[in-house]
């Protein structure tokens, strides 16, 4: 007879094991949640409601890690992907969705990481704007180059393989042009011995920015023209990628915000600061990266915009030491990377209390953590709105307007 700890073992999920599976939802990192033997199976490229059997790949605690091996019975929300790559490639994990499923499990995986995160009641509704195309929206993409398998294309998922590509449906024409001549010149091209990724960036006009710089004539600076206003920018700088949606994604990022004094902080090239300087009378923009903030002089500057300056610093150690000189201030744009806000930042912000807080972010569970430490201290959530900047990936744009109470 087995003694209790060999078939409780036994009953354990482990890697290798086959498992019949239902997905009953998409959560945040993209993945399908299933259950089995009592366990968490996170399962890669799955439609919620498929019927699907896995194949562990690892277990971490009491979480399986799974591939689909056979779909018994497709999701409804499931459709044929239509890269050849999709799978193999990782630069997209949602194509084997409905565009209309996409977006649903976006507004779910925003709903979850308000209730589980910040510990809050999601709204009734979270609205979710499309991205005007959802294929052709990428106006940046880095390829890898392995120039023994003589492959070009993006990392194999999960893995440093380059995955050989010859068309990416994401992309914008523009760059898929430029992926088409770099397979014709990579080859014979003398690449310094290190240039294994390429880092290609598109503008207005069809302008292209390839580093390394295989053609001399390649520029490094970009423009695009957002809501009206005109942006420089270098390919190296943080610029949006989905241009089609971003004059809506300002707007909503301002709402109806105007008065004395305004704050965009993490702020780029500019994007938010030069709709503010339109509509405050005064504001500060704080970002890190030496060269956008140049450019972001350089656009208020060409708009003639004077009420606005712009700080190279660290968000959270500017805003230690300015605090206590910046009076009342009325809004703050507050744009993060996919880390979220800093503590410092969070933890200066309460204590210089802006009326109002918009928060542009790109990952729902930063945005929910940073989202729970505001509004337990004397912030409440206005409104909640989602932005499709990623069509067939799992990431989404989130915008929350917080205000004192
Ligand atoms: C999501 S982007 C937003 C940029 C801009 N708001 C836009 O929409 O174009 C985040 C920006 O934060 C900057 N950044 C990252 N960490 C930072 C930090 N600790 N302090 C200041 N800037 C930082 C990056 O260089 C990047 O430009």
């Amino acid at each position: 007879m087995k003694s209790r700890r060999e078939s409780s073992r036994r009953a354990r999920v482990e890697a290798g094991d086959a498992l019949e599976v239902t997905i009953e939802r998409i959560l945040p990192g993209g993945f399908g949640l299933a259950h089995a033997a009592g366990q968490t199976v996170f399962v890669a490229l799955a439609a919620a409601g498929d019927r699907v059997r896995v194949r562990v790949a690892e277990t971490r605690g009491k979480l399986a890690f799974a591939s689909i091996e056979e779909i018994l019975q497709p999701s409804p929300a499931r459709v044929e992907p239509p890269c050849p790559y999709f799978g193999r490639c990782g630069g997209c994990d949602f194509q084997q969705l409905t565009y209309q499923a996409q977006l649903d499990a976006k507004v779910e995986i925003i709903r979850d990481c308000l209730r589980r995160i910040a510990q809050l009641a999601p709204p009734d509704e979270i609205p979710i704007t499309p991205s005007p195309d959802p294929w052709r929206y990428r106006s940046r993409a880095r390829w890898q180059y392995d120039r023994d398998g003589e492959r070009l294309g993006y990392f194999e998922r999960g893995t440093h393989r380059v995955c050989d590509v010859a068309v990416c449906p994401v992309v914008v024409p523009e760059l898929q042009q430029l992926l088409e001549d770099l397979r014709v010149e990579v080859p014979v091209y003398m690449l310094p011995e290190e240039a294994r990724e390429f880092e290609a960036v598109a503008g207005d006009d069809a302008e292209v920015s390839l580093s390394p710089p295989v053609w001399t004539d390649a520029p490094r600076e970009l423009a695009r023209t957002i809501g009206g206003e005109h942006y420089r920018f270098d390919a190296d700088c943080f610029f949006q990628i989905n241009h089609a949606l971003l004059s809506t994604l300002v707007r909503e990022g301002l709402q109806d915000a105007a008065g004395d004094s305004a704050l965009d902080l993490y702020s780029g090239v500019g994007l938010f600061t030069l709709p503010l300087a339109r509509r405050f009378e005064r504001v500060t923009a704080v970002e890190g990266n030496a060269t956008a903030t140049a450019f972001a002089r350089r656009n208020l500057a060409e708009a003639s915009l004077t009420n606005a300056r712009v700080e190279t610093a660290p968000v959270g150690e500017w805003l230690a030491r300015a605090r206590g000189r910046l009076g009342q201030v009325n809004f703050v744009l507050l744009d993060p990377p996919r880390a979220g806000a800093d503590t410092e930042t969070v933890l200066s912000l309460l204590a210089l209390r802006p009326d109002r807080i918009s928060y542009v972010s790109c990952d729902p569970a930063t945005l929910a953590r940073d989202l729970r430490a505001f509004t337990s201290d004397g912030y409440a959530v206005e409104t909640v709105r989602a932005f499709d900047m990623f069509p067939q990936t799992h990431h989404v744009e989130t915008v929350v307007h917080l205000r004192r109470v």
